[in-house]
């Protein structure tokens, strides 16, 4: 179940702040595992793993009704609003769940289905968490994934304040070690873990400009913006520059942002 590997800590980038938390909150189901919500029937038994606010979980859960859900998170912050979400929802058939996911607490074979969204490419390891997730889906069992891919993402107009806050995320994510292009190595992720590949594709979320150009300027000065400058890769007049150019592509009134998702889906035979 744990190899070496796993003792190590893991940097999740991100973070819990209101804006990683904005971005978060609103996705569901319907938005972010369409892919995968047909392959759901009544009474079967799943795992979401790094539920986060829960948002995509009580969609899952709706779907296997009255099968288990049981939903992890290694952030307990997190499984409070998940579980505030499943309550305000009426769904009894979920339990939350604080764990690791490079130590998945059950045993070989105990899901029939699993749903991973977005973690994948905020880990370090993430061939370590595909093994653990393959190791917990019964044969026959299906598993989603659901993983950002940043190198596909498109912003309109291409501002210099943009291009660069762009250039310095690429950079912060690879010096944590961190893919940022994870989405398009799912397929490679799911054959080294031992999984047949059914499904990998590529969409795009279109979000809103001034809502994407707030949470972006609020993550550089708050969460990204100290690590940055504490590794000499930008200065705070450099962080109000950018600030200051998604400031006016909020207001820009041809703005458009697509943010890319892959998605796939993986069977254990
Ligand atoms: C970007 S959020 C995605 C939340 C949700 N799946 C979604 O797509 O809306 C990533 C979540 O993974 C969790 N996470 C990160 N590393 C983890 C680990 N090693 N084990 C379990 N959860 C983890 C974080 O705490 C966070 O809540």
């Amino acid at each position: 179940m744990t190899s070496e590997m796993d003792q190590q800590d893991d940097t999740y980038l991100v973070g819990y702040g209101d804006a990683a938390q904005a971005w978060i909150s609103h996705r569901t189901a319907e938005s972010h595992a369409a892919f995968f919500t047909p392959h759901l029937k009544s009474g079967m038994t799943l795992l979401d793993c790094g539920c986060g606010p829960g948002g995509i979980t009580v969609g899952l859960a709706a779907k296997v009704a009255p099968g288990a859900v049981t939903a992890i998170d290694i952030e307990s912050a997190q499984l409070a609003k998940a579980t505030q979400r499943a309550a305000d929802e009426g769904l009894t058939n979920i339990t939350f769940e604080e764990a690791n996911l490079f130590d998945l607490p059950y045993d070989d074979n105990s899901f029939d289905a699993i749903y991973m969204s977005a973690v994948l490419s905020n880990l370090q390891r993430p061939h370590d968490a595909m093994a653990e997730v393959y190791r917990v889906l019964k044969p026959g069992g299906v598993a989603g994934f659901n993983e950002f891919d940043s190198g596909g993402d498109i912003y309109y107009p291409m501002l210099p304040g943009i291009q660069r806050s762009t250039e310095l995320y690429f950079k912060l994510r690879e010096h944590v070690g961190d893919d940022p292009r994870g989405g398009r190595r799912l397929k490679a992720l799911l054959h080294q873990a031992g999984f047949q590949c059914d499904l990998m594709q590529a969409i795009y979320e279109i979000i809103e400009p001034a809502h994407y150009a707030h949470a972006a300027s609020v993550q550089f000065e708050q969460d990204l913006g100290p690590t940055l400058i504490d590794l000499g890769l930008t200065t705070e007049k450099e962080i109000q520059h950018m600030s200051a150019d998604w400031a006016k592509f909020a207001k820009h009134p041809d703005a458009f942002v697509g943010a890319a998702w892959v998605q796939a889906l993986g069977r254990k035979s």
